[in-house]
């Protein structure tokens, strides 16, 4: 899908409603304390990067794979976001090199997923928020079934007890879930606290 389009989805009644609803949700629960830096690992067009970096007053990045899409982010951003073209499954970081990381609606495109989350989790100190997509709703019987339509093509949707499965094994103390949109079933999001 093209860049412009996409983002320009968010400029829809129903993303602007989704997109505050997931936004506010993912910044409750990585719950930034001030000076924190944050990674968006598999930005796309960067509208919550943009969005989560007016509201941190610490330095944030973005990356994605697809160059097009980071391109497009890098033209619409005047917060001084540092953007780069990378893969989710070998992050191009050091271990604990940012407090915060957040991924939305991409380790659900990722094939080799309990990786992309591991790298997650090396890179941040402190949070890792994941917006993922939830097979028992509304939404994936509307969207999901079948391969997907439209920008869920291709998507993995997870049950809970797949999203929770994703972080077993790896250094986490605490994993919750939350839902962002109850309907017409949304997202719904799995924090790991590397506090505890
Ligand atoms: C549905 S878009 C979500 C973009 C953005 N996070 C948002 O919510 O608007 C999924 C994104 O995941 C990216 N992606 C897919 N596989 C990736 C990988 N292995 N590493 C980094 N990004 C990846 C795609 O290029 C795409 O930009």
């Amino acid at each position: 899908m093209d860049a412009k389009a996409y983002d320009a989805w968010y400029e829809t009644s129903r993303g602007r409603w989704i997109g505050s609803r997931e936004l506010e949700l993912v910044r409750g629960m990585l719950a930034p304390r001030p000076g924190e830096s944050l990674l968006d690992v598999g930005c796309g067009t960067g509208y919550f990067t943009r969005s989560l970096a007016r509201r941190l007053d610490g330095p944030v990045s973005g990356i994605d794979i697809d160059p097009a899409w980071v391109a497009y982010a890098a033209q619409r951003d005047d917060l001084d976001i540092d953007w780069l073209v990378g893969d989710a499954r070998a992050l191009p970081f050091g271990d604990k090199s940012f407090d915060l990381a957040v991924s939305i609606t991409a380790v659900c495109f990722i094939d080799d997923q309990r990786q992309a989350v591991r790298e997650m989790l090396r890179v941040a100190r402190r949070r890792v928020a994941l917006r993922l997509l939830n097979q028992r709703s509304l939404l994936w019987w509307r969207k999901g079934r079948g391969g997907g339509q439209g920008a869920y093509r291709g998507a993995r949707w997870h049950t809970p007890g797949e999203a929770l499965a994703l972080f077993h094994g790896l250094p986490v103390t605490r994993v919750e879930i939350k839902t962002a949109v109850w309907l017409p079933g949304g997202g719904w999001l799995a924090v790991a606290d590397l506090d505890g």
